[in-house]
């Protein structure tokens, strides 16, 4: 009955952890989730304000296919102020979260017969988007010790004749690795050499702990087969509102818009018109959320470090962790994958977390400190005991 599309595609594992912790919570148990993709904090009041104001001056109607002109002008303010990237009009895309800027750009450039390398541990979308347009997705290791960057030697070992794109994700989900400039610069150097696109998700762009984030585009002298991916979700805590947007290349610009034009119509108009204020509008909401994130960060890591067996790397952006328990699992052990110890810390302890197998690696798990800090304490006194029962 169904197409042989939909078949290639698998449900997400971090939606699926979500959906898990709610159907606990409805049965009253005090559940401590970590396993969400967004912060806890509200959306800024000034972006609030201007939404609300939106509604009552009339910006409930379709706007143009691929945004409105107040919010591409306000991408392009953001990417030069931010990123020191300079695009025109033409070459800007607004859409419904990064998510579906990515989706489209996957739709336009790739098709049976290509191969789209991704680095492994990937967000669990990149698989997904590259399947469901029959090209093959190739993955190439990268070294937990050095933020996730990749080997290099298994990246040029992977690209071939069929390679039609890199997809780069630093800060990363699920490692929270961020790539120092040497390597991004190496990456693009072998995409150059092969005349391959470069996919550039920066979505969390703006949680970068320990070094001053530099855009692959700008690393890259904004070459045009670099497209850029950028979103309010993280950044503004604005997740539910859908506004993402793509720069680079006009011709493909122009055929996500059509693709946009015929599957969405336009993003939310009242979106479009928050998410201009949050782009250009006052930014010190940015910069307090970042620095209560780095605080968890730094504290997490403590505490996961502390446990024994356990090695947790620390991640320069976003807000997770992604350390290692392999030295808990085994044939001959209860826990046997990362699965099991996910399953456990859920069904035993009432803890959410997203097994490290859905981003292609077992042994890990990956939390998330965007939550509470007593949250935080809870979690990882839970996580504590039940390595002590595992033992
Ligand atoms: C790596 C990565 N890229 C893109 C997205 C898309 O986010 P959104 O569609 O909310 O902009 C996410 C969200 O979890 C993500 O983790």
């Amino acid at each position: 009955m169904l197409s042989d599309r939909i078949g290639r595609i698998t449900p997400s594992a971090t939606l699926a952890m979500t959906a898990k912790a709610a159907e606990l919570r409805a049965t009253g148990v005090d559940v401590i989730n970590l396993s969400v993709g967004e912060p806890d904090f509200p959306t800024p009041e000034n972006i609030r304000l201007i939404a609300k104001q939106a509604i009552d001056n009339g910006h409930t109607r379709y706007t143009p296919g691929g945004g409105t002109m107040n919010l591409k002008r306000a991408v392009i303010e953001k990417l030069s102020r931010d990123n020191d990237l300079q695009y025109d009009i033409a070459e800007v895309l607004i859409s419904c979260g990064g998510k579906h800027s990515l989706y489209n750009a996957c739709q336009v450039l790739f098709q049976r017969g290509d191969e789209v390398i991704i680095f492994s541990p990937y967000w669990v979308s990149f698989p997904d988007f590259v399947s469901v347009t029959g090209a093959t997705p190739v993955f190439v290791a990268t070294d937990p010790f050095h933020q996730y960057e990749p080997v290099m030697e298994d990246l040029s070992a992977k690209i071939t004749s069929q390679t039609k794109a890199i997809i780069i994700n630093s800060p990363s989900n699920p490692t929270g690795g961020v790539w120092c400039e040497q390597a991004v610069l190496r990456v693009l150097e072998l995409a150059e050499d092969a005349d391959v696109w470069v996919f550039s998700d920066e979505c969390y762009e703006q949680l970068t702990y320990d070094r001053t984030y530099v855009s692959t585009a700008k690393l890259g002298g904004n070459t045009k087969k670099i497209l850029t991916f950028q979103s309010c979700s993280k950044t503004y805590a604005m997740t539910g509102w859908r506004i993402g947007y793509t720069a680079g290349n006009e011709q493909v610009i122009k055929a996500m818009g059509k693709l946009q034009g015929q599957s969405t119509s336009c993003p939310n108009s009242i979106a479009q018109v928050a998410a201009t204020e949050a782009l250009i509008g006052d930014q010190s909401e940015v910069y307090r959320m970042r620095n209560v994130f780095k605080e968890r960060r730094d504290y997490i890591v403590e505490r996961l470090n502390n446990m024994s067996g356990v090695n947790c790397n620390t991640p320069g952006g976003a807000f997770y962790v992604f350390p290692d328990f392999s030295s808990y699992m085994g044939n001959d052990k209860k826990i046997k994958s990362s699965d099991d110890l996910s399953m456990y810390l859920l069904e035993q302890k009432a803890v959410v977390t997203v097994s490290g197998k859905a981003f292609g690696s077992d042994g890990n798990i990956r939390f998330s400190y965007a939550a509470s800090e007593n949250d935080l304490k809870r979690a990882m006194d839970l996580v504590e005991e039940t390595l002590t029962e595992l033992k």
